[in-house]
């Protein structure tokens, strides 16, 4: 069974170096993973330290493209062909790039195709990780499947709580079903964490993960490193590791705390 994970945020909370961290903490030799880039400014993979070449808003304009190469193929086969031509596949998970929003054209053939497709191809698939843009309107296109968590990141401001609350009812508008949610609160100094989630409480989050201000994290998107190369030392990759065991064993996978407790010491 696919465990769908869809995290959302206003720009700039740290939706993508969030992304990148847990697909990075989630990889494990057993599961396939797929890593969604629904932010139209797609860098989830410049977290990951991977190129894109082409996204799934490329195939819409394609699929509508009159090419002589492709007219004596059905369209249905077409998007399929198309779709795997655009899955980025590397050794340890895959990514599809979602691309630019449409335009003006009415795309709803081509969609409702996609969207078949990408429900499939989502079913070969142990974890669908989805790092989405503030409005959600990849979201509701790509998939007719449950999210099984949806993750809406804020930092500590008061304004980004309550755009966190604002996303939250979005969701609710576009009934896109959801299993389970969780608030994100990222960029956490020692200091303020405690008042911090007091304030979420009272905005009626009750299921909340704290994150750390990790300074280097900064440091190494300044740079253009991947943040995926963090040392395991830095406080915000120790806390998404944590989580992502959590993740696993609530789906009763083995992750590698488990699997290491089971090896005889000495
Ligand atoms: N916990 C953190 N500590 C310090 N900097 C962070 C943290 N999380 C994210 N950042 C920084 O915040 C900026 C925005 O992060 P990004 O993941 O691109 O946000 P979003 O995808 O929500 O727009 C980046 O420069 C990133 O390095
Ligand atoms: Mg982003």
């Amino acid at each position: 069974m696919t465990y769908t994970i869809a995290v959302a945020g206003k720009g700039g909370t740290g939706k993508t170096t969030f992304t990148g961290l847990l697909i990075d903490s989630l990889i494990n030799e057993k599961e396939a993973l797929l890593a969604v880039d629904a932010d139209p400014s797609m860098n989830l993979n410049e977290v990951l330290g991977i190129s894109v070449v082409s996204s799934i808003a490329d195939i819409r304009e394609e699929a509508l493209k009159r090419n002589p190469k492709f007219d004596s193929m059905p369209k249905d086969r077409l998007i399929e062909y198309l779709l795997h031509q655009t899955l980025i596949e590397t050794d340890s998970f895959d990514l599809l790039a979602m691309g630019r929003p449409e335009g003006k054209r009415c795309y709803c053939f081509v969609n409702n195709l996609l969207r078949r497709h990408l429900d499939v191809l989502s079913e070969q698939y142990k974890y669908v990780v989805i790092d989405n843009e503030a409005g959600m309107e990849h979201l509701s296109r790509m998939t007719t499947r449950d999210v099984d968590l949806l993750i809406i990141i804020s930092d500590p401001s008061k304004r980004g709580l309550l755009t966190a609350k604002r996303i939250h009812s979005l969701v609710i508008e576009l009934n896109i079903p959801i299993k389970k949610q969780l608030l994100v609160i990222n960029k956490l100094r020692k200091e303020n964490t405690e008042k911090i989630i007091t304030n979420a409480r009272t905005l009626g989050f009750n299921n909340i993960l704290a994150l750390p201000q990790d300074d280097q994290a900064t440091i190494y998107d300044e740079e253009g490193t991947p943040l995926v190369d963090l040392p395991e030392t830095s406080p915000l990759k120790m806390a998404i590791v944590d989580f992502a065991k959590q993740i696993q064993n609530e789906n009763n996978t083995p992750s590698e705390q488990m699997v290491n407790s089971n090896i005889p010491r000495g």
